[in-house]
């Protein structure tokens, strides 16, 4: 897709790798210039160096999205290094798979305090640097999972369905301040967290981390009068969401 996201400012967590780094690496070839968030040093460093190498332009700080101060610093090195926010794209994500009642409260806790307290601080921290320009888009990545209810991911599911929800309500709140909220719900992308989540499914044929991406320029090219609010991304050998 060609768009022009120059002068942009976008930033993207869970950027170190997998969906995030595929996001991160189309922003950046589009033109815009990308914070990547994520814990890990070294895979943040390798894709802030891969985002060079093809021309485009980035820097890293290493955040843990649950925790209330690493995403204030964060926001705060934005300010900082650029003095405006115009994309924000949620894609930090964890998976604790198994069954619901063997599931423990600490695993329960942290996947819930990354998946749905980790978007909410970065959306709650991001939006009043977007409103003073009343200008911004902001992506957060689901899943399937917020939509449906799968088997032996009982706590995924759970945060995910969270994060479905104050993303409706976000949508609304900030739209009078020309903030564009969306949310995309992949189903098996073919990453580290597909393999932990469904080791039974043939990776061949599974959504790449760069089709979602390429979801993602589509949804910050829209600029008109229409907007999309909600992707339901779906595996093509998977059962079409109709049927259902
Ligand atoms: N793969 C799928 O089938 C699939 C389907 C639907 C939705 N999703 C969603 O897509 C997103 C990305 O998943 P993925 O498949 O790309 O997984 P992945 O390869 O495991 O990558 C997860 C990313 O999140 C970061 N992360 C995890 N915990 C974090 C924390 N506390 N603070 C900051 N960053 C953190 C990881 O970096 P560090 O470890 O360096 O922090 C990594 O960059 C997740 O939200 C996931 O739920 C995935």
């Amino acid at each position: 897709m060609s768009i022009s996201l120059s002068g942009q400012i976008a930033l993207v967590t869970g950027a170190s790798r997998g969906i995030g780094a595929a996001i991160a690496k189309a922003l950046a070839s589009a033109g815009s210039t990308i914070l990547l968030v994520a814990r890990s040093e070294p895979d943040l460093r390798q894709v802030q160096q891969s985002i060079e190498s093809n021309g485009g332009m980035a820097v890293y700080t290493c955040a843990d999205a649950s925790k209330e101060e690493d995403v204030r610093r964060a926001l705060g090195e934005v300010e900082q290094r650029f003095g405006r926010l115009d994309i924000l794209v949620n894609c930090a994500g964890i998976g604790v798979f198994g069954p619901l009642v063997s599931t423990n409260t600490s695993d329960w806790d942290r996947v819930m305090a990354t998946n749905a307290r980790g978007p909410f601080l970065f959306c709650r921290e991001s939006v009043p640097i977007m409103a003073r320009r009343s200008n911004g888009c902001i992506i957060n990545i689901a899943s399937v999972v917020g939509v449906k209810g799968y088997m032996n991911q009982g706590a995924y599911t759970a945060s995910k369905h969270a994060l479905m929800g104050m993303t409706k309500v976000l949508a609304q709140e900030v739209q009078p301040l020309g903030i564009r909220v969306h949310i995309i719900c992949p189903g098996g992308v073919d990453t580290e967290m597909a393999s932990q989540a469904r080791p039974d499914l043939d990776r061949s044929g599974l959504i790449t981390p760069e089709e979602v991406a390429e979801v993602v320029l589509f949804l910050v090219s829209q600029r008109g009068n229409a907007v999309v609010d909600q992707v339901n991304l779906r595996r093509a050998n998977g059962a079409p969401w109709f049927s259902e």
